[in-house]
């Protein structure tokens, strides 16, 4: 095989400018590194790609013959754990932390980088030997923030197979359609684990998911359960395997080859919501993601060896895939890893991890910086903080003043905010600050500019470029490594949620679009608005409102649902249903109760309507379809606007009626 075992770069040097130098604003020099980046981005990835770890080097860097499938890196070979874990066998990172987990409950456990990678090696080499886990195969990982959440999908990715990681606070419905989307014959879960001081029972749940897998014809073969929280299990013998066992059989200095992949095989499917009730497993490639994410670590965190990193997302999520398991551990970080409630058992929780394990770069997201800033400064002034460095925040549009409160009492008025916007389907972050390159003067709310290789614009509806100023829809002009290979299983809705929208096939022009509202403004900035089309933003997570009322309507006394995003002030927003009962029903706090755990069951906590407003009728168009603008803008107080497709106006003033109850009820919602 041609290639460099070894990539030539060195993995924690910045890049060009001198650390202090970085880190004093300067849009000029981060522009002069942009505009090389576009110039000729074949060049800039072929290059950045190559300080990197492969096997064999690629015969192309972007395979454009079949657009929107793009392929990167065509040809190349190698695995992400060579990145990851093997590059820093025998070297100084092999003795440095790797992750310092804490329990909520207070347990904390130490690893190193050396025995994250006999770990996984071990791991590895159960699945392989024990399980019979093979290249190519899909890998169901169904676990809370522990590090077993990180060995698994490393010890996955390791053996050449897909992993698909379902996010624990799904429910175990939710969990069985993603296995049987992905047809997973295997499934890592845990016994159970800690929310808010309770044991949450894990392993019940996904014994229920197998068996709703087993109806509809994907039989889960077997199951790997982590003992974390020690609580009673039931167990299926011959299917079922305790993690601590199958690891006790692992010859203690397991090593299991990495198996050579294809830069453009898949590398793991993460689940994420649509405006459809069917979430899509979108695709990540082994070659684009992994050259991709390495980079916007090291743009966005500008990591140095002394460096301790604290992600507070759940790898359930894309958040965790890329900057709490694979962009830190490429650039080989310390990182801290929480397992809680991030209130628990006080609102210092968080900073008080701060200041004992030094962090020095913090990201989260508004929705958790809303919710700590209403706790008040008293929580913030009991710890010393003063090891944070950069902060960034994530997932949604974040308020000036709480980009604010962060920047001054957080990070004292040193810490530059990275604001990063991004998706699941873009890999990692897209348009934010780039320390790790030169810092652009900051403003509170703007993700600021594009990173390089990342060609960002505005467009109107009918798809012409936006005035400055002008509010409209954000689209991506050209294909990018961390971009999503596709749709798991579905190719045609690839095309048509991504790229129908914008592109001229027979003119040749290919565009992404995000589904996102946009803003530039006078220096070319860019402001993100929140999403455009039917998908709510709850707490920084997605969740398509079509999803939502699917689990509405499975309700037996609901004949008709609506569902809609209202203003929240600490999560952003929250799911709202409008509900028409079927005859014979009466509205009521109990049936309302017993709707919401409806939802609570078939998709999860996060889902929960806030509220369900019972009306007599929706309001529709007169072909039938319902209004949700209607119901958006009057939760919002906004105008209504036009209304006349409407079939009943009657419909208008039953909602306004329920809107109003719920906007009294809101005051005491709980937080
Ligand atoms: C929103 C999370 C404003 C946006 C990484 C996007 C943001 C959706 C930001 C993707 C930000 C993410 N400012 N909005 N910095 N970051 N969003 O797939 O609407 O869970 O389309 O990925 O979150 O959510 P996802």
């Amino acid at each position: 095989m041609s290639g460099n075992m070894v990539g030539e770069g060195n993995p924690l040097m910045g890049e060009h400018l001198p650390f202090e130098e970085r880190h004093s604003p300067s849009l000029e020099a981060y522009l002069d590194y942009y505009l090389r980046s576009v110039e000729d981005p074949e060049r800039f990835w072929d290059e950045k790609a190559r300080e990197l770890v492969w096997l064999r080097y690629w015969d192309r860097v972007l395979d454009e013959d079949n657009p929107p499938f793009y392929r990167w890196f065509r040809g190349g070979v190698t695995n992400i754990n060579l990145n990851a874990l093997d590059r820093w066998a025998g070297t100084s990172v092999a003795n440095r932390v790797a992750y310092y987990w804490e329990g909520e409950p207070g347990d904390t456990r130490t690893i190193s980088y050396g025995e994250l990678y006999r770990e996984v090696n071990r791991f590895a080499w159960a699945l392989r030997e024990l399980v019979g886990v093979r290249e190519g195969d899909t890998v169901t990982i169904y676990l809370p923030m522990i590090p077993e959440l990180p060995v698994s999908m490393l010890a996955v990715t390791r053996l050449g197979a897909i992993h698909s990681v379902v996010f624990s606070g799904f429910s175990a419905a939710a969990l069985a359609d993603r296995i049987v989307d992905a047809g997973a014959k295997v499934l890592v879960t845990a016994d159970g684990f800690y929310r808010r001081g309770r044991v949450v029972e894990l392993k019940k749940a996904a014994d229920e998911a197998v068996r709703i897998a087993a109806d509809r014809g994907v039989e889960v073969e077997k199951v790997v359960v982590v003992r974390r929280a020690g609580v009673e299990v039931n167990w299926v013998e011959g299917r079922d395997h305790w993690y601590h066992e199958l690891l006790a059989e692992a010859p203690g200095k397991a090593y299991v080859k990495p198996v050579p992949r294809k830069a453009d095989d898949v590398l793991f499917i993460l689940y994420t919501s649509g405006t459809t009730g069917r979430p899509k497993g979108i695709m990540h490639s082994v070659g684009g993601y992994m050259t991709y994410v390495y980079h916007v670590f090291r743009w966005n965190w500008d990591p140095r060896p002394e460096d301790v990193f604290w992600c507070a997302a759940d790898i359930g999520w894309i958040t965790g895939h890329t900057y709490i398991v694979y962009g830190p551990l490429m650039h080989g970080v310390a990182q801290v890893m929480y397992e809680g409630a991030p209130d628990h058992p006080d609102p210092g929780r968080i900073w008080s991890m701060v200041e004992k394990y030094g962090v020095t770069t913090f990201y989260t997201s508004p929705t958790l910086l809303r919710l700590l800033l209403r706790y008040g400064d008293r929580w913030v002034e009991k710890h010393d903080l003063s090891s944070l460095r950069l902060l960034g925040t994530v997932g949604e549009p974040i308020n000036p003043e709480v980009w604010k409160w962060y920047y001054t009492r957080i990070g004292r008025s040193r810490a530059p905010i990275v604001d990063t916007w991004w998706q699941t389907e873009t890999g990692a972050a897209m348009i934010s600050p780039a320390p790790g390159i030169a810092l652009v003067p900051l403003k509170p709310g703007s993700a600021t500019l594009p990173l390089p290789g990342i060609v960002a614009d505005v467009v109107t509806h009918e798809g012409r470029q936006a005035e400055t100023g002008e509010k409209g829809l954000l689209v991506i002009k050209r294909p990018w490594p961390g971009m999503l290979m596709g749709i798991w299983g579905d190719p045609q809705r690839y095309v048509r949620t991504y790229w129908e929208r914008f592109s001229d096939p027979e003119k040749g022009v290919w565009i992404y679009y995000p589904a996102d509202y946009a803003v530039r403004d006078r220096d070319g900035y860019f402001w993100l608005l929140g999403r455009a089309d039917e998908v709510m933003n709850v707490a920084g997570h997605r969740l398509g409102t079509i999803e939502v009322e699917d689990a509405v309507v499975a309700h037996p006394a609901v004949s008709e649902a609506a569902v809609v995003g209202a203003p929240h002030p600490v999560k952003g927003e929250v799911p709202v249903a409008a509900v028409v009962l079927r005859e014979g029903y009466k509205p009521g706090p109990e049936l309302e109760e017993d709707i919401r755990n409806t939802v609570r069951r078939l998709i999860g906590p996060i889902a929960v309507p806030a509220k369900v407003l019972f009306v007599r009728k929706l309001p529709k168009t007169r072909s039938g379809k319902i209004m949700r603008r209607i119901l958006i803008a009057l939760l919002r107080g906004q105008p209504i606007g036009d209304t006349s497709t409407l079939e009943d106006p009657a419909a208008v003033e039953e909602v306004r009626k329920a809107v109003e109850e719920y906007k009294r009820a809101v005051e005491g919602l709980e937080l």
